[in-house]
Order: C-alpha cells, then sequence, then structure tokens
C-alpha cells in the first residue's frame, strides 16, 4: 500500500499504444519519432524505440542531454533553440556524442546556432495554424539556404499541428498541416534545396495523416492519452495508461473532495474540457474544482457517492504536465507486479 497522491502507468495499456502508434506509422510508411518530453522517462523510451521508433523528439537541451546520458543517440531538439550563453557549449557537448537536429525558425536563430559551431543539421519549423513558433511555410527556403550557406546541414521541414486540440478540429488540422508542409518543401526544392525530412504529428491529429508526404511522424501523447485526448475524440477513456491514484478525504452531498489537487495533476484546461480531469472508472463524474491539493468530484444523481478512503483513478488534462511534477511512476506489469520509474527528465526545461 502506498499513500496517495501517486501516478500509476498501467503497463499493458501502455504496450497497446505504443504498438497501435507504431503500427499506424508503418502502414503510412513513416519514420516514428515519438516526443518524448510527455513522459520523460527513460524506460517508456527504450519500450518506444524496441517498437521501433528511428529516435526520439525533445524540447529542451537539458531533456536531449538526459536522454543522451541514458544512451539514447538519435535526437531532435523540435524547439527554435536560441543557441546563446552557456547553451550554446551544452549544445557543442550533446553534439559530439549524438546525432542531433534541432528546429530553426529564424535567420537570426541559424546565425547563432552556426556561432556555436554545435554538428548539428537543422529542420525549419513552419507554422501550419497553430500560430506558434514557425514561419510562414513560403520563408521555409529563406531559412533554409542561409542555414546552407553558414555550413550548417538541412535535414528539411516540420510543424506541429497544434491546432488539432479543439473540438472537431482533428482533421481539419492535419489537412492544413498537409498543406503547409507541401508549400514548404515545394519552396526548398524550387531553390535547389533537398528536403528529405517533412516531420509532423500531434496525437489528435495523426489519425488523419495522409500518406505521400510526410516522412517522419511526432506524437508524444499517445503512450500514456488523459482526459484531453478522451474529450477530444482521440482516445478511448479505456486506453488512457496513466492515471494519479487519489483518496476520497472529504463528503458533501453528491461531491467528494480526493488529495490529488493541481500539485498532482497539473491545473491545464483548455476552452473545451468539461473539467479539470477525468475518472476512467466513471465517466459520468466531473472534476469542478481543482486547488493545490483537492480535486472536488461531482456525481449525477445516478451513481454511487464512492464512501470516505475509496481510492480513485483521476485521468489528468494534460499528462505532459503531470509527469513534470512527479518524481517517479508506478508501473504496474500484467502480473500485477509493480516498479518505480523515475521521470528523468521531469523539470528539464533549459
Ligand atoms: C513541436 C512538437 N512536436 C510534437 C508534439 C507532440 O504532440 P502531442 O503532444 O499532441 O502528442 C508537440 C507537443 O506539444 C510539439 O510541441
Amino acid at each position: 500500500m502506498r499513500d496517495t497522491p501517486f501516478l500509476v502507468v498501467d503497463v499493458e495499456l501502455l504496450e497497446q499504444n505504443l504498438a497501435g502508434m507504431a503500427a499506424h506509422a508503418r502502414r503510412l510508411g513513416l519514420a516514428l519519432r515519438p516526443h518524448a518530453k510527455t513522459h520523460k522517462t527513460v524506460e517508456i523510451a527504450r519500450r518506444q524505440l524496441a517498437h521501433g521508433a528511428v529516435g526520439l523528439t525533445v524540447a529542451t537541451v537539458a531533456e536531449a542531454e538526459i536522454f543522451a546520458d541514458h544512451g539514447i543517440d538519435d535526437l531532435f531538439i523540435a524547439y527554435p533553440v536560441w543557441a546563446a550563453g552557456p547553451r550554446a557549449e551544452r549544445l557543442r557537448a550533446l553534439a559530439d556524442r549524438v546525432r542531433l537536429r534541432v528546429g530553426v525558425d529564424s535567420i537570426e536563430g541559424v546565425r547563432m546556432l552556426a556561432a556555436s559551431r554545435a554538428v548539428v543539421t537543422v529542420a525549419v519549423e513552419i507554422d501550419s495554424g497553430h500560430a506558434r513558433s514557425g514561419v510562414a511555410p513560403a520563408e521555409a527556403a529563406a531559412v533554409a539556404s542561409v542555414a546552407l550557406d553558414a555550413g550548417l546541414g538541412v535535414d528539411g521541414v516540420f510543424t506541429f499541428p497544434g491546432h488539432s486540440y479543439a473540438p472537431d478540429r482533428r482533421a481539419a488540422a492535419a489537412a492544413d498541416e498537409q498543406r503547409a508542409l507541401q508549400t514548404a518543401r515545394d519552396g526548398m526544392l524550387a531553390q535547389g534545396i533537398p528536403c528529405p525530412l517533412v516531420s509532423g504529428g500531434s496525437t489528435p491529429s495523426v489519425e488523419h495523416t495522409a500518406p505521400g508526404l510526410l516522412t517522419e511522424l511526432r506524437p508524444g501523447v499517445y503512450p500514456l492519452l488523459d482526459a484531453q485526448q478522451w474529450e477530444l475524440g482521440s482516445a478511448d477513456p479505456g486506453r488512457i495508461a496513466l492515471t494519479a491514484h487519489a483518496t476520497v478525504v472529504s463528503r458533501r452531498g453528491r461531491r467528494v473532495i480526493v488529495d490529488a489537487g493541481n500539485k498532482a495533476l497539473g491545473a491545464d484546461r483548455l476552452a473545451f474540457a468539461t473539467g479539470f480531469g477525468r475518472l476512467p472508472d466513471h465517466p459520468e463524474a466531473r472534476i469542478v474544482a481543482l486547488s493545490e491539493h483537492h480535486a472536488t468530484i461531482e456525481l449525477p444523481e445516478t451513481a454511487a457517492v464512492p464512501a470516505l478512503g475509496t481510492v480513485l483513478r483521476l485521468a489528468p488534462n494534460h499528462v505532459c504536465s503531470a509527469m513534470n511534477l512527479a518524481d517517479r511512476v508506478v508501473a504496474v506489469h500484467p502480473d500485477g507486479r509493480e516498479e518505480e520509474w523515475a521521470v528523468a527528465a521531469r523539470g528539464a526545461n533549459t
């Protein structure tokens, strides 16, 4: 018995999710390079590679350093890395021991990266509709050309169709992604710049990825899944492999309080979310309020109200945030055996 709250990975579901995405990428003829910022866990990364992933995607130099320390030697920092100050030296040291690709989305960023003298290749980030980082598709060739002139290898282009995180936008975001990447790649080819890499993917949109243009998929959330994916329709609740176990500590009418708040679950709540997480075993319940150490769960008239002391399983809204709050997770194997996995890259934000 453990004191609550704690995070549990159901290894059987994890393996099913890993196998499912690996098969999807194979069917489409795409390399799979999962985003490891979701789990930050060496054990899950190794399982992804065992299922055929070509390497990992990460968000920061620090995440890359930690996975490199654990022998993972093909990494893509899918982020417009600003290679100034100590980060330049860290990039150089990292690139000496792993195969490293880095995202760029400005000419200034490219020049900074070249000045760091890190032996990296670059991929130009394209904005395909998420309106975050990334250049307009037609500008990819200009950034790539400066990178080549500065002596950097150019792999191609990538995008994150993050606008798939909205009701009924999954297929449309995949179509936007396809269009934007096509324009960017064609623009590079028209300038005589080879573009062997065309990389995209988000967990909500990958189901709608069309074959033929992309060469690489980078979903992150798919091994564990969460309440957001459930509510978007990109995951059945029975496939959610990561839950927080929490105890009912207080009870008022049709509401119970459990001992997992935003310090265990994370505070994410996108506009479409029906609450602060969901309960896979009580789909009718809603988490109507969240403070640091309390989640308030409301049950409808039709459901029994759990007794004080009951341990409930909560799926966080956004699994990446929940993982980043935990030092370790409890991995439960199909035979009931339990193991603790360190969240090795937790807080590796630099
Ligand atoms: C650049 C980039 N690539 C891939 C992903 C993975 O997508 P998802 O989290 O939807 O699985 C993310 C997630 O934020 C991302 O920012």
